[in-house]
């Protein structure tokens, strides 16, 4: 327990494979106050050319790269798991990384790594969740913020998202709309877990009081 007054700021790492839109919508939230006792320690990425790390680099922040590819995965978690305690950073978010994280890595942060999938999830987990759902044929889209466990797209939900799918969506126009509530969710998820108000039961996570996210 952090003494009263006292609140240390929650220092996120933001792990990256692309283009980056929800770290840029993190640090917006940030930079624009509505997401308070947040700041991002460390960038990184698995991908030395991410769009996201460049992105990350013209706005200033610490970035790292880990180049995953040839490499074990507990050695390359373990390289990664490094860098993110050199930050000294508290929070793992996932955004767009597109790799499955070592049991030992997760280990490392119980509770501590959030992750965003563009689908209700269960629902169409994995990969091209959006053209998944829009060939299914489903009327209600959207995303979901989660913690990370061992499984793909599957630990505890923090919130979700719901959008209507238009009659008139193709699979990218719907893929857009979700993201735009992506950007939304993740700083909303965020300040839910920093404010530590909830616990979790089973698999729920359950909200102790409304949190402040602005
Ligand atoms: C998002 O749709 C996210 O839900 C998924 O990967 C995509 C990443 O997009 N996990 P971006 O790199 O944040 O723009």
């Amino acid at each position: 327990m952090e003494p009263e007054g006292q609140k240390r700021t929650t220092r996120l790492g933001i792990l990256i494979s692309g283009r980056g839109s929800n770290f840029l919508a993190i640090a917006n939230s940030i930079r624009e106050g509505r997401l308070n006792g947040v700041e991002i320690a460390v960038v990184i990425s698995n991908v030395a050319d991410a769009p996201g790390l460049e992105k990350a680099r013209e706005l200033g922040f610490a970035t790292a790269v880990f180049i995953s590819k040839g490499r074990p995965r507990a050695e390359h978690d373990a390289a990664v798991a490094a860098c993110l305690h050199e930050h000294r950073v508290d929070l793992v978010c996932l955004a767009g990384y597109m790799r499955l994280l070592s049991p030992e890595f997760i280990g490392a942060f119980p509770y501590r790594i959030l992750n965003i999938h563009p689908s209700l999830l269960p629902a169409f987990a994995g990969l091209e969740a959006q053209q998944q759902a829009f060939d299914y044929g489903v009327k209600i889209a959207g995303c979901t913020v989660h913690f990370v466990d061992e499984h793909l797209d599957h630990g505890a939900i923090i919130l979700q998202r719901a959008i209507p799918v238009l009659d008139s969506d193709d699979a990218h126009s719907l893929a857009a709309r979700i993201l735009a509530e992506e950007h939304i969710a993740y700083s909303e998820a965020i300040a839910r877990v920093v404010s530590g108000e909830y616990e979790i039961r089973g698999r729920r996570y359950v909200r102790r009081q409304e949190p402040s996210t602005r």
